[in-house]
């Protein structure tokens, strides 16, 4: 490539991840970005759970779909900012609501850690750790979709 043009494009790529680490995030571009993640989170549920109950004959992929989970599982935390609560969104407003904040932030701790735990048991070829480890993921995904996601009706 050219020497001039390459400079140019890393210049633009430099220019592009500094932007994005010190502007704030846009509500919508939050709001979306939520969606990714959560969207990212349920592909690995299914790819994992094909693998995992002997549908898909590709076990040595298994750790990566725990992996990927707990990597993602740790961002619940951020998932959720301030003005992020109205647009084209399915969360209720009542996740930002003070008296719901134990509650709310109890569900993130168990995706955190239930995916964390996952990761590990399967790392140590430990079956029953990451059933129960799968199982307590999927009640954190259920118990905050059930109480904090707009039902379609
Ligand atoms: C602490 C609460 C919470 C936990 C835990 C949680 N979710 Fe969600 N999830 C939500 C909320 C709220 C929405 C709606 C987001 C929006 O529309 O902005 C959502 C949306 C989604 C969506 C729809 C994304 C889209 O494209 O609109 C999927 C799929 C999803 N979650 C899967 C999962 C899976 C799988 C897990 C567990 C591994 C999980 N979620 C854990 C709260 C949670």
């Amino acid at each position: 490539m050219h020497r001039l043009v390459r400079t140019v494009l890393v210049a633009g790529l430099v220019a592009a991840f500094s932007a994005g680490a010190t502007a704030a995030t846009a509500p919508a571009d939050a709001i979306k970005y939520r969606k990714a993640v959560m969207a990212a989170m349920a592909a690995h549920v299914s790819a994992f759970v094909l693998i995992n109950f002997g549908k898909v004959d590709q076990q040595e992929y298994l750790k990566s779909h725990a992996n990927a989970l707990a990597d993602l599982g740790a961002q619940g935390k951020v998932l959720f900012p301030a003005g992020t609560d109205t647009g084209d969104t399915n969360a209720l407003p009542l996740i930002w609501k003070e008296q719901e904040q134990e509650q709310f932030n109890k569900l993130i701790a168990q995706l955190e850690t239930s995916s964390a735990r996952l990761r590990d048991a399967v790392a140590a070829n430990d079956k029953p750790g990451a059933a129960a480890a799968f199982k307590s993921l999927s009640e954190s995904c259920k118990g905050c979709h059930d109480r904090y996601q707009k039902k379609d009706d």
